[in-house]
């Protein structure tokens, strides 16, 4: 028998398979197609102060190996996710959850992670400062080391659940906006949310998506995503959450050798619903198949 376990901070995941925010909504909504407690943890859609509507339509775009969105954190707002989301939730899956928090100013980012920090089912908090979809805020906290240095600090002072900082490949070195937040107090990394792109209709010849531009996930960026995971483990001694593409438990072994201590699984829930619990019966087989019996064996195993 493979031992699938893995140790992320102060969390013990059976397995380290995570569905992506923003991808499996706030969990429950999986639960009538099978039994979601086999997932590692969830990583819960993102969260702002107030309620948000999201952006204009047409949102999504498809193309070759992936997909655009560009949602803009449609959410319910942290009241009414601690309120009604999270205890929903808990009917259905007894683990602990891992509550991404968004924001368009550090003091609301600190509003809600000290709120989160009260929610004794939230086991960690993932800080999106990595979100390409909207105008101010969001991902423009987490392209200079300044202010990725200067929320992470903030949130750190409201907060002893373990914080992983979620970054974004439109940096100019993620490698070193790792290491700031490492020294902002960050207890890991979670790498990398969606690069930036567009389509465009060629019919119309106007874009696609109503806010011209979006976040490309998807197959097609795991290489880079994989490139990102590699050179954040060697810049920082905290461990990492790897995602990006990832579709496959050999994705997953891929991600892990790379420096990854969990993965999540973003776009291929969009494709398959049941994505993840595929990727979860498939890894004691590949496992077996590598000759890998610890799991956590392998966390940066290629370096
Ligand atoms: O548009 C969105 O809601 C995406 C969020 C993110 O990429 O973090």
């Amino acid at each position: 028998m493979v031992n699938t376990s893995v140790q992320l901070s102060s969390l013990h995941l059976d397995n380290p398979v995570i569905p992506a925010s923003g991808t499996f909504g706030f969990g429950y909504e999986f639960a009538e197609l099978y039994d979601i407690n086999i997932l590692g943890s969830i990583s819960l859609k993102g969260t702002t102060r107030e309620p948000r509507f999201g952006n204009p339509t047409p949102r999504i775009a498809e193309c070759t190996a992936g997909l655009i969105n560009s949602v803009g954190l449609q959410n319910p707002g942290i009241d009414q996710v601690i309120e009604h989301e999270i205890p929903k939730l808990s009917e259905c899956y007894s683990k602990p959850v891992i509550a991404n928090i968004s924001g368009f100013a550090i003091d609301e980012y600190v509003e809600c992670c000290a709120k989160a920090d009260k929610v004794d089912k939230i086991g960690m908090i993932e800080l999106n400062i990595s979100c390409p979809n909207v105008h101010n805020g969001g991902m423009s906290f987490g392209t200079s080391c300044q202010s990725a240095y200067d929320v992470t600090k903030a949130v750190r002072e409201v907060t002893k659940k373990p914080l992983f900082v979620k970054l974004t490949p439109n940096a100019p070195n993620i490698a070193e906006i790792a290491a700031a937040c490492e020294k902002a107090g960050a207890d890991g990394i979670s790498l990398i949310n969606t690069l930036l792109g567009m389509r465009i209709d060629l019919r119309t010849r106007k874009p696609v998506i109503a806010n011209v531009k979006g976040g490309f996930s998807g197959p097609a960026v795991f290489p880079v995503a994989l490139r990102m995971v590699y050179e954040v483990y060697e810049a920082v001694d905290i461990p990492i959450m790897g995602m990006g593409g990832v579709s496959s438990a050999a994705d997953v072994i891929e991600m892990m050798l790379a420096g990854a201590s969990a993965v999540q699984v973003g776009a291929a829930n969009l494709k398959d619903p049941y994505a993840c619990k595929n990727i979860i019966e498939e890894l004691p087989k590949e496992m077996e198949k590598l000759g890998i019996e610890n799991l956590s064996d392998i966390i940066g195993g290629a370096h």
